[in-house]
């Protein structure tokens, strides 16, 4: 079984032939309108789930777009409405489901909910973000540094703000994609400590983005982080944000990258997510094409 949960359990070998993969995909489709269908149809007559059990704008419709263009075909679901909601064991629902879809794609709070899944279904299971991990965001990320700025072996990319989920798979391409990653934030948002080892620490964001290629940043509150510690996360985090000054510090054809949704002018202002060396918007559509090439992996189509 070919799951995609993590950056980190997917060899560099499959990772690189993922973006490969993706990339010839994004250019043989360029100009066609979205609903064009793929001329090979790898997921011609398979079913996809994808559940949601937290918001979503890009990963719900990059997926169900991705397979459609694919040949195949969704269903959107909603956890709260589904029995697992309620009570219902993931095992017994990953067993279920597998009588029913060829693939299954998981948003979700905890990561043992995403493991447990994978445990139990019979088919391949994609991680579409839980609290610790978001591996199809940094798939995208890395397929569009890419695009603009060649090989990312060996470059820098420095990350501003809280050591988040997102961070956490940028940890993962690092080793295996091999560039160097700086981590700058405040102590008390340092990335989990499983992570050590991955990245190096600057606290000051100046110096850390010196030299840098790219410079990322996230929300300052996740969808997992409670509400309560908006301010005092806001109050932490001011001084990492990324504005025109810090992109000045980094080369001059640093890319900025933002996985969205953004909170304008609190981690990025919008001088920078708007700004020439900007890339959020291609950033966004490749999460479709980093996302078909996944399934296909996964569905060794
Ligand atoms: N970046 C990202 O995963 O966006 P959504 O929450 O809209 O899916
Ligand atoms: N870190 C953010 C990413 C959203 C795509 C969150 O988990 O809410």
């Amino acid at each position: 079984m070919t799951h995609f949960l993590d950056i980190h359990k997917t060899s560099p070998q499959d990772l690189r032939s993922i973006i490969d993969t993706a990339a010839a995909m994004k250019a043989r489709r360029a100009g066609l309108p979205k609903g064009t269908p793929d001329e090979d149809q790898p997921l011609k007559n398979h079913m996809v789930a994808l559940i949601f059990e937290k918001p979503s704008t890009r990963t719900r419709i990059s997926f169900d777009v991705g397979v459609r263009q694919m040949g195949g075909q969704t269903m959107v679901l909603s956890g709260k409405d589904m029995q697992l909601g309620h009570g219902e064991t993931i095992a017994d629902t990953a067993r279920v489901l597998s009588r029913y879809v060829d693939l299954i794609m998981i948003r979700t709070f905890e990561e043992q909910t995403l493991l447990e899944m994978a445990e139990y279904a019979s088919v391949p299971v994609i991680n579409g973000l839980t609290d610790r991990t978001h591996p199809c965001q940094i798939m995208a990320d890395v397929l569009t540094f890419e695009e603009h700025n060649g090989p990312i072996k060996g470059k820098k990319v420095v990350w501003s703000g809280d050591g988040n989920n997102v961070f956490a798979s940028f940890a993962h391409a690092a080793k295996q994609f091999d560039f160097d990653l700086t981590f700058t934030g405040p102590e008390t948002l340092q990335p989990e400590p499983a992570l050590d080892g991955l990245y190096t620490t600057e606290r000051d964001p100046m110096k850390a983005v010196e030299g840098a290629d790219l410079v990322v940043t996230d929300t300052w509150v996740s969808m997992h982080d409670p509400q309560s510690a908006r301010e005092r996360r806001h109050n932490q985090l001011r001084g990492y944000q990324v504005n025109t000054q810090l992109m000045s510090a980094a080369k001059d054809d640093a890319l900025f990258m933002h996985c969205l949704p953004a909170h304008r002018d609190d981690e990025a202002t919008s001088e920078v997510m708007d700004g020439p060396n900007s890339v959020i918007w291609d950033e966004a559509e490749n999460r479709l094409h980093a996302q078909k090439a996944i399934m296909r992996h996964c569905l060794g189509r």
